[in-house]
């Protein structure tokens, strides 16, 4: 069985944790410190900036980490503490066979996810929604079986308005960057967990590589560390925003 990852903690000014059971703690250097309610992001971005292919086969985010064990491992955590899992049609398309469970992205710490879900009295797992303006998405996709599709064109409040409506809490964004840069314009996301793998891809003109947010002026908007992780070359950096 594979082991969990540890994370070495060069900074953390987050302060109380959420109680998660001591394996998970150990090996993310700490506990999570997640406000009860909030809205946060996970992404994993190259050193140039580059966190969608238009041609990867499947799911961009494993390419850019380069299948990162400790990117998987944070992202499961994260999944773990979340009451539900919001993402963009975009990123649903791209993955087709892909769940957004915590054990599906790092099955080793299946059962530890399980405990820190019952620590928090939070159910099985979280749920899925995926915002589609066009309405076009696969209903056979596998993550729809307990997913729910928020279809039409909505403001990004409305969104955060129907989860927090279903009695959800602390609700993740897995992206993609265009979803991830509404909610930022709106003001809407507390934090962005972004990891920061060491690989190069380069951009040119047309590629239709995307950065980690699109299709907004965020004019400078400002964030703070608030800790810093590393594991060999990956850095894990946790930003307030303001
Ligand atoms: N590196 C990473 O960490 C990471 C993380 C996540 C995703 N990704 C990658 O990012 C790419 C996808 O990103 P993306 O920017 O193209 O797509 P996206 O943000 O996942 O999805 C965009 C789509 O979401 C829907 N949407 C967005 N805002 C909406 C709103 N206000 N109301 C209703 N629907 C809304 C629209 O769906 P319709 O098109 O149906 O109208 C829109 O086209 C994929 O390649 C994925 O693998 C990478």
């Amino acid at each position: 069985m594979q082991s969990l990852p540890q994370l070495e903690v060069l900074f953390d000014s987050t302060g109380k944790g959420l109680g998660l059971p001591a394996p998970l703690s150990r090996a993310y250097g700490g506990d999570l410190g997640l406000a009860g309610d909030c809205l946060v992001a996970n992404f994993v971005e190259s050193v140039d900036g580059v966190v969608a292919f238009p041609d990867a086969a499947g799911e961009s985010g494993a390419v850019v980490s380069g299948g990162s064990a400790p990117d998987r491992f944070l992202m499961g955590l994260l999944r773990a503490c979340a009451d539900a899992v919001l993402i963009g049609a975009g990123t649903l398309r791209a993955a087709p066979g892909d769940l957004w469970f915590p054990e599906s992205i790092f099955p080793a710490a299946a059962s530890l996810y399980q405990q820190a879900r019952r620590a928090l009295g939070l159910t099985e797992r979280p749920r899925l929604y995926v915002v589609s303006g066009s309405g076009r998405v696969d209903p056979g996709h596998p993550a729809l079986r307990d997913g729910v599709v928020l279809k039409g064109k909505l403001e990004p409040g409305e969104i955060l308005a129907a989860l927090r409506r279903d009695g959800h809490r602390r609700i993740l964004c897995e992206g993609g960057p265009g979803l991830f840069a509404e909610l930022l314009a709106a003001r809407l996301v507390d934090e962005i967990f972004l990891t920061l793998s060491p690989r190069l891809f380069g951009r040119w003109a047309g590629d239709a590589r995307k950065a980690l947010t699109e299709g907004r002026d965020l004019a400078g908007a400002r964030l703070e560390l608030v800790s810093l992780r590393r594991h060999q070359s990956h850095l894990f950096l946790r930003y307030r925003c303001g």
